[in-house]
């Protein structure tokens, strides 16, 4: 195995790996990244340089990696991977520069959503494009203690369609029929240690079971503002060859813009299946 230096990111969330080469078939050195993200919300391993065969090895260290619905985006040859990008190839768009600039989970409108994300980042802007994390564990945590209990058995209605009618778009009968509705905890435990997350997102959310609307958005809403406030948040700044693995059991993210008309950013997403939330 590799020796690597591993030090916190923030303050309780997140750790920053360096001194290692993901790149090796390395099994011992990668499942050590993987233990460590299990246990620490986001990873960032530092300074490599992977092609798209080298990032889904690692990846599958993970899991089973997940599949993307937008094929148009994904890398060539390699549709696990989706391409984040401004960049243009001979005047085409060889990426999706917006993606994920909501506060969101991954796949939420899934019956088992990803359990993670994982960006490599081969193009930085030289400002701008932060990733923000927001640790749902630590925004639990914070809630007074009746809130806890008012909130510790409700249900998210979640929805595929809810997030295509923001973005206007119709889903045919066979994508209604293939992605339905789904019901998931507001207070998410995880498998590793059963630490609680407040488990909530945008965009997907249609409601909360047994509570009417506008009452239960309202709260869903309430929620999303108390966990992405300042305490809970960590901007992660890109560096180029930045590997950065976020666990979405325990966290809320959102890309932020950058000058598109000075910078480009090339980064390479690959997801890994979940389980269903309990
Ligand atoms: C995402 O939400 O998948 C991407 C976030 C980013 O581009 O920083």
């Amino acid at each position: 195995m590799q020796s690597m230096t591993v030090k916190p990111m923030w303050d309780g969330f997140g750790v920053e790996i360096t001194g290692i080469d993901l790149s090796k078939p390395d099994t011992e050195t990668q499942d050590k990244v993987v233990e460590l993200f299990h246990l620490h919300g986001a990873v960032v391993v530092r300074d490599q340089n992977l092609n798209p065969e080298q990032q889904m090895a690692f990846t599958e260290r993970f899991g089973e990696p997940e599949t993307n619905t937008r094929l148009e985006y994904t890398y060539p040859g390699e549709p696990r991977i989706y391409v984040i990008s401004n960049k243009k190839v001979g005047g085409k768009d060889i990426g999706d520069y917006q993606a994920g600039l909501g506060w969101h989970t991954d796949s939420s409108y899934l019956e088992k959503p990803a359990m993670c994300t994982m960006l490599h980042a081969l193009e930085v802007p030289a400002e701008g494009s932060d990733t923000l994390l927001a640790d749902l564990c630590a925004a639990y945590r914070a809630l007074p203690e009746e809130t806890q209990s008012k909130i510790d058995n409700l249900k998210i209605h979640h929805s595929y369609q809810a997030l295509m009618d923001m973005k206007g778009v119709t889903l045919s009968d066979k994508q209604k029929a293939e992605l339905p509705d789904v019901v998931h905890p507001m207070v998410r435990t995880h498998p590793a240690d059963g630490r609680k997350a407040l488990w909530v997102s945008t965009g997907t959310t249609r409601g909360v079971i047994g509570m009417e609307n506008p009452e239960g958005l309202e709260l869903i809403q309430k929620m999303v503002t108390h966990a992405t406030s300042e305490p809970f948040v960590h901007a992660h700044k890109w560096r180029k060859g930045d590997v950065l693995i976020w666990d979405n059991r325990c966290t809320l993210h959102r890309g932020t813009p950058f000058d598109v008309s000075k910078y480009v950013r090339l980064v390479h997403r690959s997801w890994v299946k979940g389980d269903r939330p309990v």
